[in-house]
């Protein structure tokens, strides 16, 4: 796509200008202003209703910003996505996740296949894996059914897996129990097995490559695990299987292939927790409710793919992270569920947009002048407002928040429920307004800390409301940020699929290794920070 470079836009020119003005402007006084604010500044899709109106801006803003998405060509991206063109540049690849949600039938033909059938032979295949163990059909190396299912697996083999998991406990099976193996610690394999009875135990390696150092390390002790239980290497057939795009590795690490669940290289890692990486997923929720899940994503897909960007919930929350990030220079976004069960939702945010936006140059390689990826991070709510809070409230950075809530309990117990939800909207509330010097002295405060008791307010919120968390919520609410990291990669013409930055520090790692063990002199060609930490490590290990 040939578009101007950001800061060469109109809107972008024009926002810069509007900016100035909008920056000294306070919401106290947006919403005097327009008391049908709250109920115009609201958007609604796939079970998700959005509050936008306490952000710093108006209906100049937000025209703006649209104009912006449209000379950026936000929507022929957007339909190029779906196409199924090749959109990540820099790995020469289509980006289509969107089509692993998409209902059987759904006619979707790339490069003369049919992917949609694809990936329903896949779930179909997941499906019937899912209900045998589920049923206790398929049995282990000593005839016993599978109680325990450990996923091993890192980033996007991951942090999908876990936080559906634990996201959607509510619906999964109490019987079986699961766990996520990936960090190349030992620790974390030895504490997530110890209790575990191998013969009831089935190992899901999980990498689209089959070449991630962590994972086949973690797959590699699991099987020496398993096998010093059970002594039968015929036994590995009944306890591993393998989720993956690469059929080779996967055969010459020792998994039968006929147990092993395909993907497709237009499915990014951090895009790829509806895929058979989900199958973890799939096991705990069965293959009923995983469809629910899936129904939510495509819901959430169709509106932004249909929906006028002025109503398009993941355009807005997109488009509002580049004016917070581009304008008034904000350099973080929070997200807070107040939803126990979504407490890994923010780490499994931080994949899908860091490594998707923390990009420095455009789709045809020039440095950017602006800047892109905002950090994103979280904790549920109310744990966030105990600890880090106080400084969003009244510290010196702009960190705009998105607070999500459910308007039901999954576990309703007295009042906890209305206490919880209440303090979504207070924090909305307290961000936006704050507390001036007039209301604090009215107070009765010593003048001596009226200072410190001012809050200026002004501190922009989402609020995203849904009536209570559920597999097709969840699916919603992820394609939402999907597609809301779309927009901003379309905006700043980055390559929001590829993650070039990562292999740098693997491939020293792995360079690494060997030295840590070595006595050999002399030794260690690099800086001397590396070398001395290197050698102290080395006597501190002897
Ligand atoms: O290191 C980053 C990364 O490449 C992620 O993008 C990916 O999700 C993760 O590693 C795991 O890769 P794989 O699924 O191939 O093991």
């Amino acid at each position: 796509m040939a578009t101007q470079p950001l800061r060469n836009r109109p809107a972008y020119q024009a926002l810069t200008e509007h900016h100035a003005e909008i920056e000294g402007r306070h919401l106290r006084d947006l919403f005097a202003e327009d008391p049908t604010r709250g109920e115009r500044y609201a958007a609604e899709a796939a079970g998700l209703y959005l509050d936008y109106s306490k952000n710093r801006i108006t209906d100049k803003t937000l025209n703006l910003l649209a104009q912006l998405a449209r000379e950026s060509d936000l929507e022929a991206r957007r339909d190029a996505m779906f196409a199924g063109d090749r959109i990540n540049v820099s790995e020469n690849r289509s980006v289509l996740h969107v089509a692993l949600r998409m209902p059987k039938g759904t006619p979707l033909v790339v490069d003369g296949t049919d992917v949609v059938a694809q990936v329903h032979d896949v779930l179909d295949r997941m499906a019937d894996f899912a209900t045998r163990i589920r049923s206790g059909a398929w049995r282990g190396h000593t005839g016993k059914p599978i109680r325990n299912i450990v996923n091993i697996g890192i980033g996007g083999s991951d942090l999908g897996p876990v936080m559906a998991y634990e996201a959607l406990r509510h619906y999964t099976d109490r019987n079986l129990t699961f766990r996520f193996v990936s960090n190349v610690d030992a620790t974390d394999l030895a504490e997530a097995t110890r209790d575990l009875a191998a013969d009831e135990t089935l190992f899901i390696v999980s990498s689209k490559t089959f070449g991630t150092i962590e994972t086949l390390t973690n797959a590699t002790s699991a099987r020496d695990w398993l096998l010093d239980q059970l002594g039968d290497p015929a036994a590995i057939a009944k306890h591993f299987v393998a989720v993956s795009t690469n059929t080779e590795r996967v055969a010459e690490f020792g998994i039968d292939t006929a147990n092993m669940f395909g993907f497709w290289d237009w499915v990014g890692g951090r895009y790829s927790m509806d895929s058979a990486i989900g199958l973890s997923t799939m096991l705990a929720l069965g293959p009923e409710q995983f469809g629910q899940l899936l129904a939510g994503f495509h819901e959430m897909d169709e509106h932004f793919r249909t929906t006028p960007l002025e109503r398009n919930l993941p355009v807005l929350m997109g488009l509002l992270a580049i004016w917070y990030t581009d304008f008034f220079g904000a350099a973080s976004i929070g997200v807070m569920p107040y939803e126990q069960y979504l407490k890994r939702f923010p780490a499994y945010l931080q994949q899908l947009t860091m490594e998707s936006n923390g990009k420095h140059v455009t789709l045809d390689g020039r440095p950017v002048d602006y800047q892109t990826g905002p950090v994103y991070w979280g904790e549920p709510g109310t744990n966030g407002q105990h600890s880090f809070y106080q400084l969003i409230h009244q510290g010196t950075r702009l960190i705009p928040v998105d607070l999500i809530g459910f308007a039901q309990s999954l576990n309703p117990l007295r009042d906890h429920h209305d206490i919880l939800s209440s303090n979504v909207f207070a924090q909305a509330l307290a961000l936006a307004f704050g507390k001036t010097e007039q209301e604090v002295r009215a107070e009765g405060t010593p003048e001596a800390v009226v200072a410190h008791r001012v809050m200026q307010g002004n501190r922009p919120t989402n609020v995203l409301l849904a009536q209570k968390l559920t597999p097709h919520v969840l699916g919603a609410l992820v394609a939402l940020y999907e597609h809301s990291v779309f927009t901003q990669g379309a905006v700043w013409d980055v390559d929001s699929f590829d993650q070039w930055g990562v292999e740098l520090g693997k491939v020293l790692a792995v360079a690494i290794i060997p030295e840590l063990s070595s006595t050999a002199e002399p030794e260690l060609g690099h800086d001397s920070s590396t070398n001395a930490l290197i050698r102290r490590y080395r006597a501190l290990k002897a």
